[in-house]
């Protein structure tokens, strides 16, 4: 088996790669994110055969090079999963929240989409091969504080609809996840109730089932697609008053922290 990931070097993309090392230990893993450091003691972890593939989702000839490199050097891969993302609080009209807003559509939804264009040409012929998309419940319903994250996870969804579609019968199967709230470096810091939180390996066992499967869509854990699907059909007024007073994200643009 070959699986590349995006943003493995931390959380859920780091727990899908051990998750894919653990079931099958010749798997041939690339692993692609912006920092070479992290890269390698997650490559030093796996053990194995492993292509550390240092690059940023943002910008898309590094990507392609990449994914040639990964092609020419083990193949063409069964599995690419576009897990790479940020997050960050935002509010639309302070000073500063459209850069971050900016950068977060960037790496979420045009991150993903760069990453399935430099593999797709070149798994035309895998038939079976996945391409996965991680979102989040977060794109189900549009969240005060976090417009910049939910239009981005909501973007992805759609996105990876369209593509699903557009691929359906090529012998690509495309998979959307939708995660819940689990615990990795993104969500340490939330400052507030996070119901249902579940551990990174466990997460990653479940969606190495759901891709195995070729689940069209998948919310992780399977609490919080009860949630989604409740929040999906909540009528606007019921929906805003429940979430008018909700805990938000701290903004990002006042400089005490990165988005991620
Ligand atoms: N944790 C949750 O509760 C949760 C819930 C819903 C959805 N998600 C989604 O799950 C994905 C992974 O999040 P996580 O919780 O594992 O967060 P994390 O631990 O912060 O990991 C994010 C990963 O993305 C990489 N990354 C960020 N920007 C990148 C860029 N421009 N180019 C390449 N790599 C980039 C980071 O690597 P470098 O910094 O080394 O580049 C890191 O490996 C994200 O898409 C997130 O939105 C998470």
């Amino acid at each position: 088996m070959r699986v590349v990931i995006t943003g493995a070097s931390s959380g859920i993309g780091e727990a899908l790669a051990l998750e894919y090392r653990r079931r099958d230990p010749q798997a041939v893993i690339g692993l692609i994110a912006r920092r070479e450091a992290s890269l390698a003691r997650v490559a030093s972890a796996l053990g194995g055969p492993v292509h550390c593939l240092c690059a940023d989702v943002g910008d898309r000839a590094a990507l392609a090079a990449v994914a040639q490199r990964f092609v020419d050097a083990a193949g063409v891969p069964d599995i690419v999963i576009a897990n790479a993302g940020i997050s960050g609080g935002t509010r639309t009209g302070e000073p500063g929240d459209g850069e971050v807003f900016e950068r977060i559509v960037q790496t979420n939804v045009m991150g993903l989409v760069d990453t399935f264009a430099a593999f797709l040409p070149l798994m035309r012929e895998a038939r079976g091969a996945r391409l996965v998309g991680i979102a989040s419940v977060a794109g189900v319903r549009g969240l005060p504080g976090a417009g910049g994250y939910s239009a981005s996870k909501a973007a992805a969804i759609a996105y990876l609809e369209s593509l699903r579609v557009e691929l359906r019968g090529s012998g690509v199967r495309v998979v959307t996840i939708a995660p819940g709230f689990i615990r990795t470096p993104m969500t340490a810091s939330n400052p507030y109730p996070m119901p249902f939180l579940t551990d990174v390996d466990v997460f990653a066992a479940r969606a190495c089932d759901a891709i195995a499967a070729g689940r069209s869509f998948v919310v992780i854990p399977w609490q919080m697609a009860w949630v989604a699907r409740l929040l999906r059909v909540l009528p606007d007024g019921l929906f805003d008053r429940a979430f008018a007073r909700a805990p938000r994200k701290a903004r990002v643009a006042t400089g005490s922290s990165e988005p991620r």
